[in-house]
């Protein structure tokens, strides 16, 4: 585990490649120095982070975005301009218990707010100028074979040409297996003139394992939806100045285990993940008991000391 003391733009370019990114920056409610006073300046506060992670990230990253659903919808077009691909929107439900006695919705007129997001993205990757999905159907119909033969070619009746080489909603990245069998039938059959066919190195044609390489990691745990119902942090996992009921050392601290699901679901042991916005490095912890390699920046020296308080606590239990 690696954690600086400073500005992540500045951290990140010394961080090997990221298979995850956790993001758990600025909310746009003056929630530390520097955050924000509103959604408004939140594009403006994140573009130069996002463009640091897009030089760094590859077809395998995934990035979580934590946020408020405002701060989220406002930041969205700065991170699909610099090529991440919305994938879903989890919501962290924190239950009735996160309102403090009785709210007066007639004052404030909206329901009281329980959630936050945190929201999948991965890199779109990109053959000849083109994303994947558009490069598949670009390569079958370069080897003059019509559509319909893609079902031959993938052993199937009549799903494959509809999904692999659809080219609108329908489309999805063809398992390697399948992407390898209309890999080796376009080569076969198809007009010699243009082989290979569906070369990632543009010399020879592509393999299940370079395909593989093209798609970020996911496994969903057994019976998880988009939404958690996890109650904010108390307790004994709650970071105190002076432990026992002292004040909570930072507003944002996010829950071990919500940090673990979401690194375990895209990443395997031995990947490196990076926290730019690490507070009190709940990311960089929930990473290191799993097996990972951290990366983490704190910006403020305040929150840096006590998140290296709590790592080190965090490496004495292990
Ligand atoms: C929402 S908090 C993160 C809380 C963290 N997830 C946890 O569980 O403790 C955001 C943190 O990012 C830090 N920060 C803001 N700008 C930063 C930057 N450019 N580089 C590094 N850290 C930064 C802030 O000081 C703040 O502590």
């Amino acid at each position: 585990m690696s954690v600086w003391l400073g500005d992540s733009r500045v951290a990140c370019g010394h961080w090997p490649q990221p298979t995850v990114i956790v993001s758990d920056g600025g909310y746009g409610v003056l929630g530390f120095d520097g955050d924000t006073s509103d959604h408004l300046g939140l594009p403006d506060w994140y573009e130069p982070h996002i463009a640091a992670w897009s030089r760094a990230a590859t077809p395998q990253t995934t990035l979580w975005f934590w946020n408020s659903e405002i701060g989220w919808a406002a930041v969205h077009p700065v991170l699909e301009r610099h090529g991440w691909r919305y994938v879903n929107a989890n919501l962290w439900n924190k239950g009735k218990g996160h309102i403090a006695g009785n709210v007066n919705t007639a004052s404030i007129r909206r329901f009281p707010v329980v959630s936050e997001v945190c929201v999948q993205y991965v890199l779109a990757a990109h053959m000849d100028g083109m994303e994947l999905r558009d490069w598949l159907y670009h390569e079958w119909t370069r080897s003059g074979l019509p559509l319909k033969r893609a079902n031959e070619a993938c052993g199937v009746r009549d799903a494959a040409s509809r999904k692999y080489l659809d080219r609108g909603h329908l489309w999805y990245f063809p398992p390697p297996p399948m992407f390898e069998r209309l890999q080796a039938y376009a080569n076969r059959k198809g007009d010699p003139i243009g082989r290979p066919y569906f070369s990632l190195d543009g010399r020879s044609p592509g393999t299940a394992e370079q395909w593989a390489r093209l798609r970020a990691k996911f496994r969903c745990p057994h019976g998880f939806t988009n939404v958690w119902d996890r109650p904010a942090l108390r307790g004994a996992e709650r970071f105190r100045v002076h432990g026992g009921s002292a004040r909570a050392l930072h507003l944002n601290q996010k829950p071990l285990n919500l940090m673990s699901l979401i690194i375990e679901a895209s990443s395997d042991p031995g990947d490196v993940v990076w926290e730019p916005f690490g507070g009190l490095f709940s990311a960089s912890i929930a990473a290191r008991r799993l097996g990972r390699h951290a990366f983490g920046a704190e910006i403020d020296p305040t929150y840096f000391h006590y998140g290296v308080q709590r790592l080190k606590a965090e490496a004495q239990r292990s």
